[in-house]
């Protein structure tokens, strides 16, 4: 495809897409200040998506879904997309299967028609943290999936300048897809989630209230409460300086720095202004 002007929509929790969807970015020569977060200014981001030829959409793979959060932006915005070249970048942990292939889907299912897509999907360390069989991985094999993933990604845009399409995701894998994940957790993920933990632990700093992306805490009296719109992405369960908030499990086993443990200076944004 002909990338023309490009500009990069993402949604990440823990950093991992953030920092994917930068490098790549920077190396297929969008401007930096065209990376954006959904979590920026809607006015801002439909000023350079009109601009744009093509849009990258990065986001992580949760269950073979597009995040709720993401999702239901996309589904909002999904005119923003008409006519432009679309290239996915999904991050997932294990596999990810068709998940590239999701917000085209979805465009499809608005109507929306675009130019050429590529899909890409990269590996990166797992952020779910309060699942007991869910284990961090060592130093070592998270050193090895970060330079793993950076030449993925490296050689990605260097197949795309060169005009051609990647195709992560198969259609023939949406069956598999479906028989392996989507049967059995499409209802946890499709809805938001309403029974987000928070224990006795917590010490009120603030943290989860100023950095969950759906607003789903609030200080009720001398309380930290949930408000059940959870999208279920964990940044909170991460950031926690109490390991006071569960999401599916019920004891934090461990916390995802993100890219900062991954050893990704470009990112931080996350982290920033964590009280640890
Ligand atoms: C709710 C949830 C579900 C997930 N499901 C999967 C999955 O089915 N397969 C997989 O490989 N990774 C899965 N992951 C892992 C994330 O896709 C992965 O850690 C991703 O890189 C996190 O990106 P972020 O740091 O940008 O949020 C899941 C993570 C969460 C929070």
């Amino acid at each position: 495809m002909k990338i023309g002007n490009a500009m990069a929509l993402y949604f990440s929790a823990t950093g991992n897409t953030e920092y994917a969807v930068k490098r790549f970015a920077r190396n297929l020569g969008v401007y930096f200040g065209n990376v954006l977060s959904i979590e920026a200014k809607v006015e801002k981001i439909e000023h350079i998506v009109f601009s744009a030829d093509t849009l990258i959409i990065a986001y992580p793979n949760f269950l073979c879904a597009i995040p709720k959060i993401m999702g239901d932006y996309i589904a909002k915005y999904a005119r923003w997309f008409e006519g432009k070249n679309i290239i996915t970048l999904v991050t997932y942990a294990k596999f990810s299967l068709d998940a590239d292939l999701l917000v085209l889907r979805l465009l499809k299912k608005k109507r929306i028609s675009f130019r050429e897509c590529s899909g890409l999907s990269v590996q990166f360390p797992i952020n779910v943290c309060d699942i007991e069989l869910i284990k961090q991985l060592p130093d070592d094999e998270t050193a090895g999936l970060r330079e793993k993933a950076d030449r993925r990604l490296d050689e990605a845009a260097k197949i795309i300048l060169q005009g051609q399409n990647i195709h992560d995701g198969k259609e023939w894998q949406r069956p598999v897809a479906f028989l392996r994940q989507r049967m059995f957790y499409l209802n946890r993920i499709k809805y938001y989630y309403k029974k987000v933990k928070i224990n006795e632990n917590c010490v009120r700093c603030g943290l989860c209230i100023s950095r969950c992306p759906m607003k789903n805490f609030e200080m009720r009296g001398k309380k930290v409460h949930q408000k059940g719109k959870c999208t279920q992405c964990y940044r909170c369960a991460n950031l926690c300086p109490q390991n006071a908030i569960t999401i599916w499990g019920h004891k934090v086993q461990w916390q995802y720095r993100g890219p900062e443990k991954f050893g990704g200076s470009e990112n931080g944004r996350v982290f920033r202004n964590c009280r640890f």
